[in-house]
């Protein structure tokens, strides 16, 4: 099983890609994750990909793209993969068919996480990580179960994006509009696109889309 998780920033994708890879093994290919492993490690790409994600703009389709065809390559073939935060043009939907089609896999289904913009800045600018082991958290929708304290690991170290302050929510939802949204249309016209509603409890929106699953 192969789905691509569509939303704009704050809608959810790695939240219920962490959910997804827990209940049913899959592997979350999230680009965000990977460009800041990149930045962390002071690697080239993440050299030239620091300031273009704190400007909440988008990295090159040649960067992102072979980040996925390098970490697809590397996956079992029997293993399913969440692409999270990918594609986001139409030029990275079109490599994405050939990657998959190259590793012998096809798309099986796009879920549309469907959400209120304004809603989602509250979202982002409340989001935290475990900075031991990246477990995703928030102030007040989903704080660890004993405050300061990772529910997975048990670090007491936490952080937050530099790109998580309005200003750069904003852009980056005007990024979503003008670039991402603009490839769905093409996926509907395959009857592979399934919208949930973001909106819901985190519980609740991954029940939707296990029921898409099976
Ligand atoms: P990326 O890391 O992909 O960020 P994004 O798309 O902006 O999405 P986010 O990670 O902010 O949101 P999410 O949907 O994962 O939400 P989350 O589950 O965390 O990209 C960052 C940057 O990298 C880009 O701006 C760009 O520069 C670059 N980049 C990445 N991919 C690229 C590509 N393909 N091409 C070019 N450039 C690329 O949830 C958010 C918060 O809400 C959390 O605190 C969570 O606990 C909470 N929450 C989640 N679900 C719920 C719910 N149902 N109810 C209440 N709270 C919830
Ligand atoms: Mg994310």
């Amino acid at each position: 099983m192969n789905i691509i998780l569509l939303g704009p920033p704050g809608a959810g994708k790695g939240t219920q890609s962490a959910g997804l890879v827990e209940r049913h093994g899959m592997k979350q290919l999230s680009t965000g994750d990977m460009l800041r492993a990149a930045v962390k490690a002071e690697t080239p790409v993440g050299l030239e990909a620091k300031a273009v994600m704190d400007r909440g703009e988008l990295v090159s389709d040649e960067i992102v793209s072979s980040l996925i065809d390098e970490n697809l390559a590397a996956m079992p073939a029997d293993q399913g993969a969440i692409f999270d935060g990918y594609p986001r043009t139409a030029a990275q939907a079109g490599d994405l068919d050939r990657i998959l089609a190259k590793n012998g896999r096809s798309l099986d289904h796009v879920i549309e996480l469907d959400v209120d913009e304004d809603a989602l800045v509250e979202r982002i600018c409340g989001r935290f990580s475990c900075a031991n082991c990246g477990a995703l958290y928030h102030d007040t929708a989903n704080p660890p179960s004993k405050e300061g304290v990772c529910d997975t690991c048990g670090s007491t170290e936490f952080k937050r994006r530099p790109d998580d302050n309005e200003e750069t929510v904003r852009k980056r939802m005007g990024v979503y509009r003008d670039e991402t949204a603009p490839i769905l249309p093409g996926y509907e016209a395959r009857g592979i696109v399934t919208r949930v509603d973001g909106m819901a409890g985190i519980d609740e929106v991954a029940d939707a889309i296990d029921a898409i699953l099976t």
